[in-house]
């Protein structure tokens, strides 16, 4: 079993970093493999929009600027059991590169890919500032795993001042899901 984690967050270190942290020795102490992906880590382009609003992404299923890495991250996420989806909450929503990711593999899902239908997801968002925004990201993610037909394993908010008991909750949810706690759709 391998669950790649799919990180919006920018920095190595603080609050994001550490509940992302406490999702992977879930994870591995669920006896699976993690894989982290850190958009940021790459130079990735947001949806251009192509044609009168579609690209081969609706018949195709690709995304003609893939190469920029998201082809890569698309065949990560595909050999993946599971994926734990981690974010920072910028003005209410996921961070930038999260946010784009989804606009761009939600196309790609669209008219018959498989690559996301059927997989679990735990959604995770942080909010290191006023607090606010926690459930508007986490409906953001909500709303990306419905269209694409994935399977909600939980949704968990963390703040500055929760942390400490959030914290065992994304480690326990982490843990369930890749020790096959949910086996049914
Ligand atoms: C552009 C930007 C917008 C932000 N918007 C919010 C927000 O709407 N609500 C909030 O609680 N925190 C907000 N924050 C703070 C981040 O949520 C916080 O940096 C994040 O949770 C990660 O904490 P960390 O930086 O310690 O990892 C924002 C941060 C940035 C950089």
């Amino acid at each position: 079993m391998k669950v790649c984690i799919l990180s919006g967050n920018p920095k190595k270190d603080g609050l994001c970093q550490s509940v992302i942290d406490a999702a992977k020795q879930g994870v591995t102490e669920g006896g699976a493999e993690v894989d982290e992906i850190r958009l940021g880590d790459f130079k990735l382009i947001r949806c251009q929009v192509c044609g009168d609003g579609w690209g081969p992404c609706r018949d195709e299923n690709y995304c003609k600027f893939g190469k920029d890495g998201f082809d890569e991250i698309v065949a990560r996420i595909e050999s993946s059991d599971a994926i734990i989806f981690a974010s920072p909450v910028y003005w209410g929503e996921t961070s930038e590169t999260f946010k784009s990711f989804i606009d761009r593999l939600r196309r790609c899902e669209f008219n018959g890919q498989k690559v996301l239908r059927d997989k679990q997801v735990l959604m995770i968002a942080s909010a290191g500032g006023t607090g606010n925004g926690l459930l508007t990201s986490l409906e953001q993610m909500d709303r990306f795993c419905r269209h694409t037909g994935m399977v909600i394993f939980d949704y968990i908010g963390v703040n500055r001042w929760n942390s400490d008991y959030k914290k065992i909750a994304v480690k326990a949810a982490a843990y369930a899901m890749a020790s096959g706690r949910k086996t049914e759709k």
